[in-house]
């Protein structure tokens, strides 16, 4: 009964990913996509789009020396960035010129945590999350 419920969360969750690439990628991508359902069941597909607008936007909730994604990964997915807090360099995040990116569930997720606490004050949503990696994928 069980593994038929899971079966179905994973079916249901696919529509939502569109962007096939990396296999592990889209796993990835399915299980925010299960875990996004799971919080709304109206969510119908990651968006490029908000990725970006949570990659770009200047928030109040968090770090002020961190206020955006921005300040360590550049305005710029595909340069080099650098850790506003440390001056460690960061390799680009968009997957076209860093295609590792993405692939590993325990670093995204670890990452995700760190990095929206930091710049929204918050853990992101599964939604955002999503999105994020969807336009970062197209990056
Ligand atoms: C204080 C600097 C800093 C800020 C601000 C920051 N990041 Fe990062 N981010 C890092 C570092 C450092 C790494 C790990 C090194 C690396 O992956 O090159 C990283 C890696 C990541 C990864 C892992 C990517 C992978 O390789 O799988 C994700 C996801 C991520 N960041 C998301 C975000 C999001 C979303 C924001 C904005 C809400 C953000 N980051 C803002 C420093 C930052």
């Amino acid at each position: 009964m069980i593994r038929r419920l899971m079966l179905a969360a994973v079916v249901a969750a696919l529509p939502l990913v569109v962007i096939a690439a990396d296999a592990r990628r889209d796993a990835i991508l399915a299980d925010y996509a299960a875990k996004a359902r799971a919080v709304d069941p109206g969510a119908t597909a990651f968006s490029a789009q908000r990725g970006e607008t949570l990659f770009r936007t200047k928030w109040t909730g968090g770090d002020p020396r961190t206020a955006s994604c921005t300040a360590c990964h550049t305005a710029d997915p595909r340069a080099p960035g650098q850790n506003a807090k440390t001056g460690r360099p960061i390799e680009p995040v968009a997957v076209s010129v860093n295609p590792k990116r993405f692939t590993d569930p325990a670093t995204v997720e670890k990452q995700f945590t760190r990095d929206c606490k930091n710049v929204l004050g918050r853990e992101c949503t599964p939604l955002e999350k999503g999105d994020y990696i969807t336009f970062m994928a197209g990056q």
